[in-house]
């Protein structure tokens, strides 16, 4: 009797501690680390739209290390929507055959053997947003699927799901990933309507925080039902979102129009330096394939990436704001900061400013830039050059829809 109440009790704890059952934290570290400081990498949807093929995605692979982007830290291609093909009468999901004719496990292949990894992209209901067929109902089958090809980040999309509830859906696709087992990021696109924020970081590794990017500086597309946001549009949106960010789980507040021919050279450095004062995921969206030197100048800029890939990974601050001219602060390790002087307005605007008296404060974080009592170097983080101390005020221009960004080090 006795005997056989202590192996129950053996039996029980024992499943207790293999985490058996369909718990979706179980092999959770496997999935830890995989983010640490916001993904890079590019993804076909702002320049090609459905018009993905396994061509374009070698041929982007290739671009992505002769430009010198991999090697400034760029890592991920990841095919958007309309790679799908039908579901076999299994229910197993295929890549469009005329697409890709050689299967995503070659492409894969191809992707790995260059240093560089494979994203995905599906969607929580029946539907993507393309149309193609969605995981809903079929969630752990197509985990594996994913896995036995050798995906490595899955962007997960929210269209056509009547009835679900988001965080409940991200956590069925989530415990399917860690159930099949291959380390993958998992990018939850649920445009920040459940408050991702808030359930998010238990459950992927980036969400967007918005609608659609829309490929201008500052206006909103009306489509009618719904709409996407310009740059400044986007950026507005982040407000309040700070707290929530930090290693391993990001806001998105989606991926980049820089080089897609919309912005001026000086809106796109805006749009990129804003992007890494967020420490937002840097995830390109123009062709690599043909890119001048502007377009390659701003998305490899060594000192840019070094503030957004920071490891403290800390969300910079709006500082001040008056009349479309923003001052944002983003701390640093070793207590250095990224400083950046945004101007949105129609006009050159003068810059006078005097460090030792400015209080800047990061409250959330727990940080302040006293320039009283430290004297920091200031570096022009585009040029790299040294441009003076914080001993004296900070006296230049900053033309329209563009920014100057400095990193102060100690
Ligand atoms: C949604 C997403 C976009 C893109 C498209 C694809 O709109 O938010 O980023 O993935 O779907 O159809």
């Amino acid at each position: 009797m006795k005997l056989r109440f202590l192996l129950l009790i053996a039996f029980f704890s024992s499943s207790v501690a293999l985490g058996q059952g369909n718990n979706y934290v179980q092999n959770y570290s496997k999935f830890d680390g995989l983010a640490l400081t916001p993904p890079m990498g590019w993804n076909s949807w702002n320049k090609f739209a459905c018009n993905v093929d396994e061509k374009l995605i070698k041929e982007t692979a290739d671009a992505m290390i002769s430009s010198g982007m991999k090697q400034a830290g760029y890592t991920y291609i990841n095919i958007d929507d309309c790679w799908h093909g039908d579901r076999d009468s299994l229910g197993f999901i295929h890549p469009d055959a005329k697409r890709f004719p050689s299967g995503m496990k070659a492409l894969a292949d191809y992707i790995h053997s260059k240093g560089l990894k494979l994203g995905l992209y599906s969607d929580a209901g029946s539907q993507t947003c393309g149309g193609r067929p969605g995981s809903r109902g079929y969630e752990f089958q197509d985990a594996l699927t994913y896995a036995s090809w050798g995906i490595d980040y899955l962007k997960y999309d929210w269209c056509n799901t009547d009835g679900l509830k988001a965080e409940g859906a991200y956590k069925t696709i989530t415990a399917a990933l860690r159930k099949a087992g291959r380390p993958m990021v998992l990018s939850i696109c649920e445009w920040g309507t459940d408050k991702p924020w808030v359930w998010g970081p238990a459950v992927g590794h980036l969400w967007r925080t918005s609608g659609d990017i829309f490929n201008c500086f500052d206006c909103v597309e009306d489509h009618g039902t719904w709409k996407s946001w310009g740059v400044m549009q986007i950026l507005d949106k982040q407000d309040g979102l700070r707290q929530y960010a930090g290693p391993g789980h990001w806001n998105d507040p989606d991926m980049l129009e820089v080089g897609n021919g919309k912005l001026t050279p000086g809106e796109d450095r805006a749009h990129f330096a804003m992007w890494a004062m967020l420490a937002a995921p840097l995830i390109a969206g123009n062709d690599l394939r043909n890119m001048n030197q502007e377009t390659i100048e701003v998305l490899t800029n060594k000192n840019i990436i070094a503030i957004n890939q920071d490891v403290l990974g800390i969300q910079g601050f709006k500082y001040s704001k008056l009349n479309g001219f923003e001052i944002w602060f983003k701390p640093l390790n070793n207590g250095n900061w990224a400083v950046s002087f945004l101007n949105r307005s129609a006009e050159t605007k003068k810059i006078d400013f005097n460090w030792k008296a400015e209080k800047v404060k990061d409250e959330v974080f727990q940080k302040e830039l006293n320039a009283d009592a430290i004297l920091y170097k200031i570096k022009n983080a585009w040029t790299g050059k040294s441009v003076g101390t914080t001993k004296s005020s900070l006296k230049t221009e900053v033309p329209s829809h563009d920014v100057l960004t400095l990193i102060l080090e100690k």
